[in-house]
């Protein structure tokens, strides 16, 4: 009686310590697998498996032991070799009463086999053919189902061969009662894990949902923001693996790691809300439509408007200083102001102070519109053809800009995790520079944490290298790495980053998956290091 209760003390006792040390397996592979050695060490089996029942109804082997055979796949050790097919609990639609494991999961029951060679109720063909490759002998089975919180079976946890003192022995009750209560609370700490790993992906294919809806607004954007997240974790990644530098003992937690990987994926979430016609603004008058055309019209109503004065002048014999020769020049002076003011207008070069003064002499031109004469630039034409660099103006950089404060904004409505707390503020600091000259808030040095400088230093150099912007080629290597390092020697961006991103040749990896090969050339790595 003693005895019996200190034997039953003792299993409790192992079945609290097992149910706890499940529960705090958080990789859910070492969790099978710790599963499988519990199950075994409390019923002394030589071998075992555990399956996971997936969506299709199958059983998957996902850990197989066999101790006497040296025989451990899954979990810590290699993959389940393919050859072992994952169990079908249908065949054409009929339950698969042949297979001990899938009757298991089916009906919910623990099977116990005493010899699988003298059973009459299931087919043992696949361990007899095991046994025979590995000159084995497969006796003993116990199958327990693993069920959710909704008792829905969730897995099956096989036992092989039961040991005592004289060899293989069946599943006493006892055993087979202790194994279920383990099976019990291995469901608990599973079920959790694989609730976890759900909404984990949910989360994950939620967040990578924002990239392709910004990619149906906008192609080249939607490849930023797929690409700006990848470069991110390769930064990342190499921060926890390198062994020279700054970061040799530096490493982000798993935690940090998926803070880091969501606020990558999120960076530019506010471009939700950016108007199309700004972010896509290929040439300065673009609006809704590009303007230019409104002003080739008006060019030609010049035109037009002179050719009729010299006709009526003639008609009416009129002695004018139009003649021919005059006509004809002046109408070669709006064919050049019409190509001048057409190549102002795609942004490619910085415009001089000589081309602005020529801007603002054809906009002070006279024309007679509905017979009313004014200028021939209306302000706003002449403001944006006069934009020094690129095709944005003020107006429009301020709403670009925007899109990091709605990032911030949007993102900080979400009630995250606390391991995900930062995500907001590492995202909306993508474009804030070391020196304290970026935007939205213009934080500066120890404001600016290495999560967002990695994503900042992502978001630059997938910018000069995208392959796929419509209104810019992508830059070469050499000419994205030069500017990179003039932003660091500006004290834009970090600089150890930087020669971390040189040295462990992060912008050739990159560059060899996600931009053309035409872009990559001759980097020479010393004369970059800063
Ligand atoms: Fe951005
Ligand atoms: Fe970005």
């Amino acid at each position: 009686m003693n005895n019996n209760q200190n034997t039953e003390s003792g299993n409790l006792q192992k079945l609290i310590n097992i149910g706890r040390a499940l529960s705090r397996e958080k990789n859910i592979n070492i969790l099978l697998e710790k599963i499988l050695i519990e199950a075994r060490n409390i019923s002394n089996s030589d071998g075992g498996t555990l399956y996971l029942l997936k969506d299709d109804n199958r059983l998957n082997f996902e850990i197989m032991h066999n101790e006497s055979k040296n025989i451990f796949y899954g979990g810590s050790a290699d993959k389940v070799p393919d050859f072992f097919y994952p169990v079908k609990l249908y065949i054409d639609g009929k339950p698969n009463l042949n297979s001990v494991s899938a009757v298991c999961a089916i009906e919910a029951k623990t099977i116990n086999i005493k010899d699988a060679y003298t059973d009459r109720n299931y087919d043992f063909s696949g361990p007899k053919g095991f046994d025979k490759k590995h000159d084995y002998r497969s006796k003993s089975f116990l199958n327990v189902p693993l069920k959710n919180h909704k008792e829905e079976v969730i897995g099956v946890l096989q036992l092989l061969n039961a040991k005592n003192k004289d060899g293989i022995t069946y599943y006493s009750k006892e055993i087979v009662s202790l194994v279920e209560s383990l099976a019990s609370q291995a469901s608990i700490a599973l079920t959790n894990q694989l609730l976890i790993e759900e909404q984990k992906l949910l989360f994950k294919s939620f967040i990578q949902l924002v990239a392709e809806a910004l990619e149906k607004k906008d192609k080249a954007t939607g490849g930023h923001c797929t690409r700006v997240p990848m470069l991110t974790m390769m930064i990342a990644d190499s921060i926890n693996t390198t062994n020279l530098g700054p970061y040799a003992k530096f490493q982000f937690t798993d935690d940090e790691m998926e803070e880091l990987y969501v606020a990558g994926w999120l960076h530019d979430f506010g471009k939700v809300a950016t108007p199309e016609h700004v972010m896509n603004k290929t040439t300065k008058l673009e609006c809704l439509f590009d303007k230019i055309d409104l002003i080739f019209l008006r060019f030609e109503l010049l035109k037009r408007d002179i050719k009729i004065e010299y006709y009526e002048s003639k008609f009416k014999n009129v002695e004018d200083d139009l003649s021919s020769s005059n006509l004809k020049n002046k109408l070669i002076e709006i064919d050049n102001d019409a190509r001048f003011l057409k190549d102002c207008n795609i942004g490619g070069e910085s415009l001089s102070d000589e081309m602005k003064s020529r801007i603002e002499k054809i906009a002070s031109k006279k024309i007679n519109i509905n017979g009313k004469v004014v200028k021939f630039l209306t302000k706003d034409e002449e403001e944006n053809l006069k934009i020094s660099r690129g095709t944005l103006n003020k107006k429009d950089i301020k709403i670009m800009q925007s899109h990091v404060s709605l990032s911030y904004e949007l993102l900080n409505k979400l009630p995250y995790p606390n391991h995900l707390k930062n995500v907001p503020f590492y995202a909306g600091c993508h474009h804030e520079k070391i020196d304290g000259s970026g935007y939205p808030n213009g934080y500066s040095g120890d404001k600016l944490p290495l999560q967002a400088r990695v994503i900042a230093i992502a978001d630059v150099f997938e910018g000069l290298t995208a392959p796929d912007r419509p209104y810019k080629e992508g830059y070469k290597l050499s000419k994205a790495m030069n500017i990179l390092k003039y932003m660091v020697k500006n004290h834009e961006i970090d600089k150890d980053l930087f020669n971390l991103f040189v040295s462990e040749k992060l912008y050739l990896k990159y560059a060899k998956k996600h931009v053309d090969s035409a872009q990559i050339d001759e980097i020479n790595e010393q004369e970059l290091l800063v």
